[in-house]
């Protein structure tokens, strides 16, 4: 990349997996593997990049409704790659965050999160933040039904406050790969202004090379933030 702008947080709709294997003649969980290897890698280019904040969608509330098989098969891989990508990632000072409902997950995968978590807490490179078992509007109503128990108003800043997202900016950038044009409960209330980038390129296919475009896209992007 050249001196252009480059987004501080680029949030990524990782969609495809299925796709791509289906493509091959593979077995959905052939994609989501080949998946989570793009998601490694990703994951330390846009550091590398200049990004200071990456949130990958890997799990929505609504996919925690497919089947019981390829959910365990999602789970399985979690546990095999988590752990070591979680002290690559110590190692290389970026501190790892999960959102999301942790009691729609397995408890096993919850203490790895907890784990990760607590490994990474002190690195100073970047952010990565995985969006696991979330929902855009269970996310503004949990914080909905959290002003109403403090029994006040609370301004724009304080409501994002109270989301799972508190304390990190907003989103530039919002990248969906394989096709859909939608953003299907991502970070709703967080994207109110984010620039939108959509590809057809299926997640496993989503190179760096891919993801360079997007940038490139978005360093073209007049922000006006509904000024003139
Ligand atoms: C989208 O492809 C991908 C997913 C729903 C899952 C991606 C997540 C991982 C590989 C990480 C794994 C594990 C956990 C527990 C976070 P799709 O299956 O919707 O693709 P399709 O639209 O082509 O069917």
């Amino acid at each position: 990349m050249d001196g252009r702008a480059i987004p501080r947080h680029v949030a990524v709709i990782m969609d495809g997996n299925g796709r791509w294997a289906k493509k091959r003649l593979l077995p959905r969980a052939a994609g989501h593997r080949a998946g989570m290897n793009r998601m490694i890698g990703l994951s330390e280019h846009v550091f590398d990049c200049g990004v200071q904040v990456c949130t990958l969608f890997a799990l929505s509330t609504e996919n925690l409704s497919r089947p019981q098989e390829e959910l365990n098969g999602l789970y399985a891989l979690f546990r095999e790659y988590f752990p070591r990508n979680a002290k690559r990632l110590h190692e290389k000072s970026v501190v790892l965050k999960v959102i999301g409902d942790r009691g729609l997950l397995p408890a096993d995968v919850v203490a790895l999160i907890e784990e990760g978590e607590a490994l990474t807490a002190d690195g100073g490179r970047g952010i990565l933040q995985l969006a696991i078992g979330y929902g855009g509007r269970q996310d503004i109503l949990a914080a909905v039904n959290r002003a109403v128990r403090q029994g006040k108003e609370v301004s724009m800043e304080e409501f994002s406050a109270m989301l799972t997202t508190g304390g990190m900016p907003d989103p530039d950038l919002v990248i969906r790969t394989g096709k859909e044009l939608r953003i299907s409960n991502f970070l709703l209330w967080q994207a109110a202004y984010s620039e939108l980038y959509f590809t057809d390129v299926l997640f496993p296919d989503f190179s760096d090379k891919e993801f360079d475009k997007a940038l490139e896209a978005y360093a073209s992007r007049e922000r006006r933030f509904g000024k003139v």
